[in-house]
């Protein structure tokens, strides 16, 4: 059994990423990231100082635009507009969750899809969904790197996600059959989970719920993919996945921390770096 190192994977990914961050400012561009943080809901706080952290050491502009949570919809909106025109900023992101009296949705549709990091915007999706990505949601993309990185053949193969999330579990199953994997999409109204998982050659579990797949659920051999990130009584940080347990008989296991974390921050740095090089009107993929 391989632990999948997504730390390492990172590491490696954004010492490719310097190189071009250093092409760019030759041409005198820097890199901006633009993240807007409403509130003070701790997990974001600490997710966005991940993303700054990131930002920072590959020599990016970082704003971290920290708002207050009584923010009304049509300033936040300004806001995002502000930077949609800031020749300056690449990437922008809004931080989710946002508080009940704003519409995710129209926060999302209001952020310029070339600046859309995070590949949410409808546009992006879209373009995901008919098999010609600009933009991509970084956790499903940061898992597409970790199979290649680890030489995880997809062509043919069973592959099962379960949790049918926009930013996660539609576009990882969008990936995945672009790759010619055999997809299904179980979810919390799945009967039956374990007879459908233990198909799996891939199994992505993205549910939310504290260690819930244990070996039970898992074909000996099968690549296991955690994308869960939750705390434990103890305040551990733990996946989806029972890794103790399904370490016994996967191929591949992602831990958490260390996993899929990692990877998906790095693919934010990518996109923005990447949507830095289109402005440039070179690279118009
Ligand atoms: N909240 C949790 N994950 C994410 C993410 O990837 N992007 C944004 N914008 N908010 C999040």
């Amino acid at each position: 059994m391989t632990f999948i190192d997504g730390k390492a994977l990172a590491q490696k990914t954004k010492e490719t990423l310097k190189i071009r961050v250093q092409t760019l400012k030759e041409k005198g561009i820097t890199p901006g990231l633009a993240v807007i943080l409403v509130g003070e809901n701790p997990a974001s706080q600490a997710y966005v100082r991940g993303k700054e952290s990131d930002a920072k050491s590959l020599g990016f502009i970082s704003i971290i635009d920290r708002v207050d949570e009584s923010i009304s919809q049509e300033e936040l909106l300004k806001k995002v507009e502000q930077y949609n025109q800031d020749k300056n900023i690449h990437g922008l992101l809004v931080q989710l969750p946002l508080p009940k009296h704003i519409n995710e949705k129209s926060i999302t549709l209001a952020i310029d899809p070339k600046k859309d990091v995070d590949g949410f915007h409808p546009v992006n999706m879209g373009h995901l969904f008919l098999g010609n990505p600009l933009m991509i949601p970084c956790t499903p993309f940061g898992i597409m790197r970790m199979f290649e990185e680890y030489a995880i053949d997809l062509e043919g193969k069973e592959a099962i996600v379960i949790g049918r999330s926009n930013i996660v579990g539609k576009p990882m199953a969008t990936l995945l059959t672009m790759a010619n994997a055999t997809v299904t999409i179980a979810h919390s109204r799945t009967t039956d989970l374990p007879s459908i998982t233990k198909r799996a050659d891939i199994l992505v579990v993205t549910i939310g719920q504290s260690e819930k797949i244990t070996k039970e659920y898992v074909k000996n051999g099968a690549v296991v993919i955690d994308v869960g990130m939750n705390r434990s009584e103890s305040g551990k940080l733990v996946g989806d996945v029972k890794t103790c347990d399904v370490a016994e008989i996967a191929s591949f296991l992602t831990p958490v921390p260390g996993g899929v974390g990692p990877m998906t921050r790095a693919m934010l740095m990518e996109q923005t770096v990447l949507a830095a090089e289109r402005s440039t009107g070179e690279n118009l993929v």
